[in-house]
């Protein structure tokens, strides 16, 4: 879909959308429209339960003295609310309508809008970012779908006197939607399609954007000690990868970066302590922490944020086989500390046990942050409203909890601990990968990555819950949800980039 920005004129063709504010009442713009429609719209809201609800819409079709096929009224919610996440999934939902009603080509009347905070190109771009979001589908192995069931939108324009404004403002969201769409492909992708080789090759489609992007294999983490992630990946016939991104924005390439670590198992079948059969598919999306990291890079090399950033993903493949290991194996991490694997299927925290250590070894970050679909337990706790956030820093924690809630990609706060840590000593080695029960599952899994973080300001995001989504949201349709991509995006925008002039 394209989008433009341009001086506002009244369309000739497709659809016409006029926002209107919750209590109903017509802009001066919007009633002199009216009045050229004959009444039209005013007619449509006595008919209509329509009441301008953030998101809400009601079609005029054929109107009088437009030559459109279709004023659309779009609801904005309160004036008093009109934030930038909010106009977002208002875009969102405009554009869901659209291709639900098969337009092809619709022009949003941004001008019309009066003394709106924000201001009007701040309104446009994040329209058009939302409905860049919400436009995303994995479409590419449906063969026999028939046009109809295709979305429809071809063109969004957005009509404002402040466009040249608005189209400036919206190429950094764009390049962050960017992100967003290559974390939602790679997560999307089927098992035997993205495994790690393959998906270490789409890492190195960030070299385009200035990103450097080393990738280690077997071989290499052999010799760097990485006895814990190569445990898990022993029982595939898919060899592990380990990828280094680095995207050196900031003005001194030597400044310590922060840094992003994600889980990358690129199928969980428990390995010998296997899973159920029913869901079991649900584990193609296991590397989604992986996916979140390669989206965020891509979208800070792609509006060329001033900052140092390192991503570094541990890829595998977690399988049962004549070669795999077995519950009670002891491996040895990377940071010589040795760990009783007494649950195959904990395997996320031994594959970040090695991202972590080698993360915060080689590149000294300021923070390091690690992203994992780690437990179903954080499902029982936060559901998919809700990542578990979990830290060894206030500060750190604080910083993303405000990205959290404003970029919609909430974290809710959980616990870590002494008493929580006594939990995973181990009999037989340093430390065990699960604890005697399944109390406090979450926590369990966050203590065990505490020990291979060596002090540096961390947390962990538990998104075992948000990555995927079994229904529509204003900014995801239901599938891959790219978590994670915006709310580092805006973390880093907020605290840790450079600011420009
Ligand atoms: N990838 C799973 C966690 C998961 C489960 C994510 C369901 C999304 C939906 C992880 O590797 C896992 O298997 N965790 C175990 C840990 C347990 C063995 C301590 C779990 O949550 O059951
Ligand atoms: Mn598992
Ligand atoms: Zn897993």
């Amino acid at each position: 879909m394209k989008i433009v920005f341009a001086k506002p004129e009244t369309p000739t063709t497709g659809t016409y959308v006029v926002c209107v504010h919750e209590d109903r009442k017509l802009t001066a713009e919007a009633a002199a429209l009216d009045k050229r429609m004959g009444g039209q719209i005013g007619a449509a809201l006595g008919a209509s339960r329509f009441k301008g609800r953030k998101g809400e819409t009601l079609d005029i079709l054929a109107p009088h003295g437009l030559s459109v096929r279709r004023v659309v009224l779009l609801g904005l919610g309160k004036p008093a609310d009109l934030g930038a996440l909010r106009v977002q999934r208002i875009g969102g939902s405009l554009l869901a309508h659209l291709n639900r009603i098969g337009e092809t080509d619709a022009t949003v009347a941004v001008d019309v809008i009066a003394d709106a905070t924000p201001a009007l190109p701040v309104i446009a771009a994040h329209l058009a970012y939302g409905a860049r979001l919400r436009g995303y589908r994995f479409d590419k192995y449906r063969t026999a779908e028939k046009p109809e069931q295709k979305p429809s939108m071809k063109t969004l324009t957005l009509g404002l006197a402040g466009f040249a404004e608005a189209r400036k403002l919206f190429a950094p969201l764009s390049r962050v939607a960017d992100g967003v769409d290559l974390a939602r492909d790679v997560v999307s992708e089927p098992a035997n399609v993205i495994y790690p080789q393959s998906f270490a090759e789409r890492c190195k489609e960030l070299r385009d954007l200035g990103v450097s992007v080393e990738i280690l294999d077997e071989k290499q983490m052999a010799k760097l000690g990485m006895g814990a992630l190569l445990g898990v990946a022993q029982g595939s016939a898919r060899p592990p990868r380990l990828v280094v991104m680095e995207w050196r924005g900031a003005a001194s390439k030597r400044a310590a970066p922060i840094a992003f670590c994600g889980k990358g198992v690129t199928f969980d079948t428990g390995g010998i302590s296997l899973k159920p059969a029913a869901g079991m598919e649900d584990m193609k999306w296991d590397m989604a922490g992986a996916g979140a990291v390669l989206g965020t890079m891509a979208a800070l090399a792609g509006r060329k944020a001033k900052v140092n950033a390192v991503g570094v993903v541990g890829l595998v493949e977690n399988m049962p086989d004549g070669n795999a290991q077995r519950p009670g194996d002891i491996v040895k991490a990377m940071s010589g500390r040795t760990i009783e694997v007494l649950n195959t299927d904990a395997e996320g925290r031994l594959v970040l046990a090695d991202v972590c250590w080698y993360t915060q070894d080689r590149f000294k970050p300021v923070a390091m942050i690690d992203l994992a679909t780690l437990t179903g337990a954080i499902i029982v706790a936060l559901g998919h409203e809700f990542g578990g956030l979990f830290a060894n820093n206030d500060e750190l924690a604080a910083r993303l909890e405000a990205a959290g809630k404003s970029t919609g990609e909430r974290l809710w706060r959980m616990p870590l601990g002494e008493v929580f840590d006594r939990m995973i000593d181990a009999d037989a080695a340093d430390v065990k990968n699960i604890s005697a029960d399944r109390a406090a599952g979450s926590t369990i899994g966050a203590v065990f990555i505490q020990r291979f973080v060596n002090g540096v300001p961390w947390a962990h995001l538990d998104i075992a819950g948000m990555v995927w989504s079994k229904k529509d949201h204003a900014l995801t349709a239901k599938g891959a949800t790219a978590y994670g991509v915006r709310l580092l995006d805006r973390l880093v925008a907020n605290h840790y980039e450079e600011k420009a002039g």
